[in-house]
């Protein structure tokens, strides 16, 4: 039977939206977009023709409220500057639009909290820009864990070293501020620290932290640190930086349990894996057949371009009534997780999570000026 093919709004068509053109045009049997919106309208023209066939009627706008007024779409894919989130988000969902919204999901926890609530009372389902949970073999993993197959979680860590230039700074006025953007945990390392909470099976309940500026000439941290203790009483060490070199960037994430320990990522590029058991026994190839028995050849296509696995996942959602893999609680919680740890690095005591009362990464705009 054909797959109901649902309509999609993309609005901004910078970096990021490169990705979503690729999978609209590889999933043109589920989706079809309708419009692009950009204040560039060639960005949104060139991103429309990106995506091939699937883009063969769609519209070109420079304002994405009457973009969403008079298309209605079924999805609006959020990849504006990110400090923009939060009123597109909730506009769309209050129209009546699914999301894809790109990371993170607002710049502070009232406005992250707002959003989530919004999708439980409108219905609408929000998946969230956070791209390593569709990576080939980590979902399976992530089960594994939870069944208890590598018996108890004890510690997990993460870091993420996504050397940028200050070119990729100064390529847009919201790079690297704390109102749009926040830092290189906020940005590039947010990702991880979902990742990372969700492999675990747990929850941060506390958050202690400290940001520095090393090389970058930017309004927030170019390099972070953060320690985060979890509801079961494992902890969680997060590193976060773009002052590494651009030409060498490397992610990897650890799990260590009482009978075995996992190491996921990419180190210079190149993909690193390093599953064992408590004997020490390698479990690579037994994980990388489970996924090709699951989930077939594609599925490792999608380590390419992990949006392809996003859009898949959220038109199963739409379709089925499901929340996609990385949902909108999900973005709400990892934003309640930056914000502590951008909270504790401020007051330099130990932030309880989640937070009592909000937190927004303006609050740290006189951080770097005091020092
Ligand atoms: N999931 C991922 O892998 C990933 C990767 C990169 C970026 N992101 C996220 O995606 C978002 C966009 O990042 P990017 O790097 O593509 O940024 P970008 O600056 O390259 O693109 C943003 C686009 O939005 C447009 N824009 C700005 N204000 C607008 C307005 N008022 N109306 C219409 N268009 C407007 C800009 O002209 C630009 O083309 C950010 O939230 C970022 O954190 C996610």
């Amino acid at each position: 039977m054909e797959a109901k093919k649902l309509s999609v709004l993309i609005a901004g068509c910078g970096r990021v939206s490169e990705k979503h053109a690729k999978a609209i045009k590889t999933l043109s049997d589920r989706y079809k977009l309708i419009g692009a919106c950009d204040v560039n309208e060639n960005a949104a023209r060139a991103m429309i023709a990106n995506c091939g066939k699937a883009g063969a009627d769609a519209k070109v706008y420079n304002d994405w409220k009457k973009a969403i007024d008079e298309l209605s779409p079924d999805v609006v894919a959020i990849t504006l500057p990110s400090g923009m989130h939060y009123e597109v988000a909730t506009y769309a969902m209050e129209k009546g639009s699914n999301l894809l919204l790109e990371k993170p999901m607002a710049m502070s926890e009232a406005e992250a909290h707002a959003i989530y609530d919004i999708s439980k009372k409108t219905k609408k389902k929000i998946a969230m820009g956070h791209i390593y949970r569709y990576l080939p073999v980590v979902k399976i993993l992530r089960d594994d864990i939870a069944k208890g197959v590598f018996g108890k979680v004890t510690h997990g860590s993460i870091y993420v070293r996504w050397g940028h230039g200050d070119d990729y700074y100064d390529s847009a006025a919201w790079r690297g501020t704390w109102k749009a953007d926040g830092g290189a945990l906020m940005n590039q390392t947010i990702h991880a620290i979902d990742l990372l909470v969700w492999l675990m099976g747990t929850e941060p309940i506390e958050a202690q932290a400290m940001i520095a500026q090393r090389l970058r000439h930017i309004e927030a941290e170019d390099l972070g640190y953060a320690i985060l203790r979890m509801e079961d009483g494992s902890l969680a060490h997060i590193e976060g930086t773009t002052a590494t070199s651009p030409a060498e960037h490397s992610a990897e994430f650890s799990v260590f349990c009482e009978n075995g320990q996992i190491t996921m990522g990419l180190v210079s590029g190149k993909p690193h894996i390093n599953i064992r058991d408590g004997a020490g026994k390698k479990l690579n190839f037994r994980y990388l057949r489970k996924q090709n028995k699951e989930g077939g050849l594609s599925s490792f296509k999608t380590a390419l371009n992990p949006h392809l696995g996003i859009y898949k996942d959220l038109h199963d959602s739409i379709i089925n009534d499901k929340e996609p893999i990385a949902s909108a609680y999900d973005g709400y919680s990892s934003v309640d997780t930056l914000m502590g740890i951008y909270k504790a690095a401020l007051t330099g005591k130990a932030v309880e999570l989640p937070l009592k009362e909000s937190f927004s990464s303006l609050d740290m705009k006189d951080y770097f000026k005091d020092l």
